[in-house]
């Protein structure tokens, strides 16, 4: 008998679905897998306005293969100069469900984004207000810090102060490596979430490095040592709530990402939810797996959770080397390696 687990359909609550032919190409593999997703909007140009919001949900309902059942929940990128109004409207609207807040120059097209978190600070202020949540790609960005270190100084010099600022608002530290950040999120209040990827849960900074320079396994916020690792590993199996699913999965093509000058980002999509299980699974924790994945975002989010159910199975099944669908060939991740789990009928 294959042994099996059997979960609510789980959601991404952290994903870069990109524009286009690309997004024509990834789409599937997230709506194989997730109900529903919560879409980055570091497009170029980035998703400012709410308009601009709800033409990129039109195409993505428009990109989705007949039969697949998916919701794009969508994302306002934070600007200097983002108006509360505008922001609160598109909210009271139902397009768009939270705002991202890049430091400008911390990642992907984020060139637009916040120079200085006091420059957002009426905006924020009319988030917190509304229970419209602040997603944080939590990195400082200035050149003399370590790039190992951002992730634990933006706690002290950005994500601290702000909550003091603004106690009641709705913060998620989305995509966590760090013991810092699994800690500061655990001492929170509960309106403080963080989302965590596959790959800080199975790789360590080595793997950027193993026997030479492996540009698929970079992407921001960067993989960081063990210890790390380890830490996020007890924060998303411990089963506090706090934490849930965000896989980044972040495509960019195969000769973008091998290049002299890579682009930061894992294409994760394809294997995203096998890859949780078998973390579960080597945690003993299989059991919380529902709760990660398809219970915890939603009551953070104040959704209900899908209630469609879907099993694993615990069949081997082979990430392909390279994925040829788009314009462009993209490489997963696990390329060429075995997955341990694989979603039943998929
Ligand atoms: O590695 C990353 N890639 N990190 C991000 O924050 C953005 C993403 C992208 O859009 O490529
Ligand atoms: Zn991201």
């Amino acid at each position: 008998m294959v042994e099996t687990i059997t979960i609510r359909r789980p959601d991404d609550w952290h994903l870069h679905l990109r524009d286009g032919a690309m997004m024509e190409a990834v789409l599937p593999y997230t709506a194989r897998q997730f109900a529903r997703a919560i879409v980055m909007p570091n497009l170029s140009p980035p998703v400012t306005t709410a308009k601009a919001a709800a033409a990129y949900r039109d195409r993505i309902n428009a990109a989705l293969p007949g039969g697949m059942d998916f919701t794009p929940l969508m994302t306002a990128y934070l600007t200097d100069d983002s108006d509360p109004e505008d922001m609160a409207a598109g909210f009271a609207d139902g397009i768009w469900v939270a705002a991202k807040l890049y430091p400008a120059g911390a990642t992907t097209n984020s060139a637009s984004g916040v120079t200085d978190i006091r420059k957002i600070d009426a905006v924020v202020a009319k988030m917190e207000e509304i229970g419209m949540p602040l997603l944080a790609h939590g990195e400082v960005t200035q050149d003399h810090v370590d790039i190992f270190d951002r992730e634990a100084r933006f706690i002290d010099e950005v994500a601290v102060p702000l909550l003091k600022r603004h106690p009641a608002l709705k913060f998620v530290f989305e995509h966590i490596t760090t013991r810092d950040a699994a800690q500061f999120v655990a001492d929170g209040s509960d309106r403080i979430a963080a989302t965590i990827t596959p790959q800080h849960l199975q790789i360590n900074r080595n793997a950027i490095f193993k026997g030479g320079i492996n540009p698929h396994a970079y992407c921001l916020p960067i993989a960081k040592r063990e210890e790390h690792r380890l830490a996020v590993r007890a924060a998303a199996t411990g089963g506090s709530g706090k934490f849930f699913l965000g896989t980044d999965s972040a495509p960019h093509a195969k000769s973008a990402k091998e290049s002299a000058c890579g682009c930061a980002g894992i294409f994760n999509a394809p294997h995203a939810i096998e890859a949780y299980a078998e973390v579960f699974e080597e945690e003993g924790a299989l059991g919380r797996l529902e709760a990660f994945a398809s219970l915890d975002g939603p009551r953070f989010y104040g959704i209900v959770p899908n209630e469609e159910r879907v099993t694993l199975e615990k069949v081997e099944v082979e990430v392909p080397a390279e994925i040829d669908d788009g314009t462009e060939p993209l490489v997963p991740y696990r390329a060429g390696t075995m997955m341990r789990w694989r979603l039943a009928s998929a």
